[in-house]
């Protein structure tokens, strides 16, 4: 569920008209609206409210820090994976005993300013980022929080790309040697080990590739505790998926249905990271028609988005839906095109082959399910100035990060003296 709809035929973002920001503020720009990222965010969290939880955002979804405190306030931590994202958490306000830290390369100096901020726990991937986490707390002078970030083997059966449980990928530990792990973990003297990690992968639309990962981390805490190594949080990663085009991805309180069970009486507490769940669909691409045109069979719908400002399609062939702002263009004639950005590359397009109204010069389209890795993942290639983020609560809306300037693209540059 979303709020963005049609109100005397025009496409809104709660009251507010994407016809109204993109006067004000040109285009393309990310619109983000308050009132859906707020709900999907309670959705989620009272899924769960029988067990004790924690709900950690996963930044890298939209790390907006507009968006990362009206998270925060709603109770959410964060799950980071970068110096950056922690310092993005903590610039919006989250705690550092409510920010996770996963990754398979964290720097000394990523975890060292961890350390110095006191982050809830590192979700560790390897045994030697283990003996380098313990080697940099000595210095510090501080006993770090870890949980091991084990890999169950399992298909979450998604995109290759945002596939993480298997063995074949780089993510966490193996099964087989994880006990041998945790040992060399609790036999660490600057290192306390609190939890277990894993994550299976992104967009997932099934209850039961989390049910089978979760069994076999059960499995794994059982043992642990047998061998004297007791588990405090199980984090169970993100992942859980949404709908793009006619998906029907679980809602989160069947999978809680499924899953709370499991923990309930495991007496840990369990931290969700979800991203895209929260994310995805509170959030828009808005964009407009620069151009079209037909070329033999084949016709083009050129606007002013590209695969720097989202690069989802180009990528991972992802389906965004495209819904035009003015409605009446509901009644036009149907076409097949791509919709194109302005890059030079045939890989630039935003959809292909898509069934479209026979958009004219200058007309809006807001593409859809926007909100998650659609900002984060955007670039300055061709020397496009990165698009400005909106969030609209209700009757208002706040440029929440400004478009990025000529000058912007250039800071930091120079040329050496030899060559001016
Ligand atoms: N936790 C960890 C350790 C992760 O690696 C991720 C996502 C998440 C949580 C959040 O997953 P979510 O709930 O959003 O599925 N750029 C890709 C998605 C990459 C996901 C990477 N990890 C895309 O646009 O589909």
């Amino acid at each position: 569920m979303h709020h963005f709809s049609y109100k005397n035929g025009e496409y809104h973002c709660e009251n507010v008209p994407l016809a109204q920001i993109a006067e004000d503020v040109g285009t393309p720009f990310y619109c983000y609206s308050h009132a859906t990222l707020l709900r999907h965010f309670t959705v989620f969290d009272e899924a769960f409210s029988e067990i004790e939880h924690i709900v950690c955002f996963a930044v890298k979804a939209n790390s907006n820090l507009a968006v990362l405190s009206l998270l925060g306030k709603a109770g959410g931590g964060a799950d980071i994976v970068s110096g950056g994202e922690l310092f993005r958490a903590l610039s919006a306000g989250i705690s550092p005993d409510k920010i996770v830290y996963a990754g398979v390369g964290k720097t000394r100096e990523e975890i060292r300013q961890a350390l110095n901020v006191g982050v809830m726990m590192f979700n560790v991937e390897s045994s030697q980022e283990l003996l380098t986490i313990d080697a940099v707390s000595a210095q510090v002078g501080v006993k770090a929080r870890v949980a091991l970030r084990v890999n169950p083997n399992v298909d979450a059966k998604t995109h290759p790309y945002i596939s993480t449980g298997l063995k074949e990928n780089k993510f966490g530990i193996g099964f087989d040697t994880a006990i041998e792990e945790y040992r060399l973990a609790a036999g660490l003297k600057n290192v306390e080990v609190v939890g277990i990690h894993k994550h299976i992968g992104s967009q997932i639309t099934q209850v039961a590739p989390f049910v089978d990962a979760l069994e076999k981390t059960l499995g794994l805490v059982a043992q642990l505790k047998d061998d004297g190594i007791p588990i405090r949080y199980i984090d169970m990663g993100g992942g859980l998926g949404i709908t793009y085009k006619d998906e029907t991805p679980p809602q989160p309180k069947e999978l809680a249905e499924q899953i709370a069970p499991m923990l309930k009486g495991t007496g840990c507490c369990v931290v969700f990271e979800p991203g895209r769940v929260i994310a995805g669909n509170s959030g828009a691409l808005v964009t407009r028609v620069l151009y079209t045109k037909t070329n033999d069979a084949k016709s083009f719908i050129i606007v002013d988005a590209a695969m720097n400002d989202m690069a989802r399609p180009s990528l991972y062939g992802s389906y965004q839906g495209i819904v035009p702002v003015n409605e009446s263009a509901l009644g036009y004639k149907k076409v097949s095109a791509d919709v194109v950005g302005p890059i030079c590359e045939t890989g630039d397009f935003l959809a292909k082959d898509r069934v479209l109204p026979a958009f004219k010069q200058g007309e809006l389209l807001s593409v859809m399910s926007a909100g998650a890795y659609g900002f984060t993942m955007s670039s300055n290639y061709n020397s496009r100035c990165r698009v400005p983020e909106i969030l609209v609560n209700g009757d208002r809306y706040d440029v929440v990060r400004e478009r990025e300037t000529y000058e912007d693209l250039v800071r930091g540059e120079s040329i050496p003296d030899y060559l001016s």
